[in-house]
């Protein structure tokens, strides 16, 4: 069990950081802060030995491996022989800490969660950018075993900052030309060994925040016949993130320098710092799968879960085969105007004390 100075929230909360445009984050900073503090709050490193004495983090490097060589091969830079294998006992010693990718931070999902979304492996949709193949294992912290039954939903921005599923002002030019499509959206099952794979690209940047995807992870729920689901639990809601020097050489490349938003660098959005305490770390670990970012990439994270915590993160919109349509009294509808999670602006006060009134969601079992 990890306490945290109360200091660090104080300081964060007294700086009124912005999260999206017109927005702040001092709400998720005091979410953030409540998890950490959970008495039931357990990182994937609490798990390092009994993942490592079933053999699951020795089985997970060398499917990573292959994976990567996979890619490679596919790609033309690499033969099928040529496979270099790391010793697996490296991984094992290195496996939950902090450079290790492992994570369990709760953060918020934002302004722009669509429900509704469709399971799909390929996220791309037509949409240009680094294309990064992400394989997220799902580990229960709980009982230190791989999660199968899950399903990991993942979202982005697109490569120049905006949102496909929704019309905002301050997503992209904040007109409805972004409703219609359900690019980089997706949702995927985890199979037996925990693991689910997407297709998509390094999310671009827009004004207030460091580039981020988004994830939640269902429980139980009912898969329906339109290959999408319904019901069950939703135990995590989190952001991934890409190392500045990685995002530095994906910013170089177009489409990404064709985006004229002011960009937030890692060490000045304070939902990543809050990311990283606590020994959680929300950057994925990644591999360039040829020579240069436009040759694609591979990217890996463990993400920590407890399966009976429930978390109710609320959509903004619902994707139909139309596109998105509005949820009905969405505490998101409105943003960044003047919404119930809004919480900025002459309203500051208000949003702050409101935070601290809202009940800590995570299940306390
Ligand atoms: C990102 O999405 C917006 C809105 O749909 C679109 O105008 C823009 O061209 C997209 N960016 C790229 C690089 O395709
Ligand atoms: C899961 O792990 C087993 C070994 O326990 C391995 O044989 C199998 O290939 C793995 N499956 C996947 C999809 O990684
Ligand atoms: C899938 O089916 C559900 C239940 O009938 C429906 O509400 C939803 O709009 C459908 N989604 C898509 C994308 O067709």
């Amino acid at each position: 069990m990890v306490h945290f100075s109360q200091a660090v929230t104080a300081i964060l909360l007294a700086t009124g950081v912005i999260a999206h445009p017109g927005g702040n984050t001092n709400k998720d900073v005091l979410r953030r802060q409540a998890h950490l503090d959970h008495p039931n709050r357990r990182t994937v490193a609490s798990c390092k030995r009994d993942l490592v004495e079933s053999g699951w983090v020795r089985e997970q490097h060398i499917r990573r491996e292959a994976r990567l060589h996979e890619l490679r091969v596919a790609a033309g830079f690499a033969k099928p022989h040529e496979l270099v294998r790391r010793d697996p006992a490296e991984a094992e010693a290195n496996f939950g800490q902090a450079a290790a990718c492992t994570l369990d931070p709760e953060q918020t999902e934002g302004p722009y969660w669509v429900s509704g979304e469709l399971i799909r492996q390929d996220l791309l949709t037509g949409e240009k950018g680094a294309i990064t193949h992400l394989d997220v294992n799902i580990i229960d912290t709980s009982g230190c075993k791989p999660v199968t039954n899950a399903y990991v939903e993942l979202w982005g921005c697109n490569s120049t900052g905006v949102y496909t599923g929704v019309k905002a002002r301050g997503n992209g030019d904040g007109s409805a030309s972004a409703i219609v499509t359900n690019a980089l959206r997706g949702i995927q099952p985890t199979g037996a060994n925990g693991t689910a794979t997407f297709i998509t690209v390094i999310p671009g940047h827009y004004v207030g925040r460091a580039n981020h995807l988004h994830t939640i992870v269902h429980h139980g729920a009912k898969l329906l016949p339109n290959n999408t689901i319904s019901g069950g639990t939703i135990s995590h809601v989190g952001q991934f993130y890409v190392d500045q020097t990685m995002l530095g050489q994906v910013e170089a490349t177009t489409p990404y320098n064709t985006n004229k938003q002011v960009q937030t660098k890692n060490a000045q959005d304070q939902l990543f710092n809050m990311a990283k305490q606590g020994g959680d770390d929300a950057t994925l670990k990644i591999s360039l799968i040829g020579k240069t970012i436009a040759d694609g990439l591979y990217a890996t994270i463990d993400v920590g879960v407890n399966p009976s915590a429930k978390r109710t993160p609320q959509p903004v919109n619902f994707w139909t085969e139309k596109g998105g349509i509005p949820v009905p009294n969405s505490p998101w509808t409105g943003y960044p105007d003047g919404c119930r999670y809004c919480g900025f602006g002459k309203n500051k006060r208000n949003a702050e004390a409101e935070a601290e009134a809202e009940p800590v969601v995570e299940d306390a079992e």
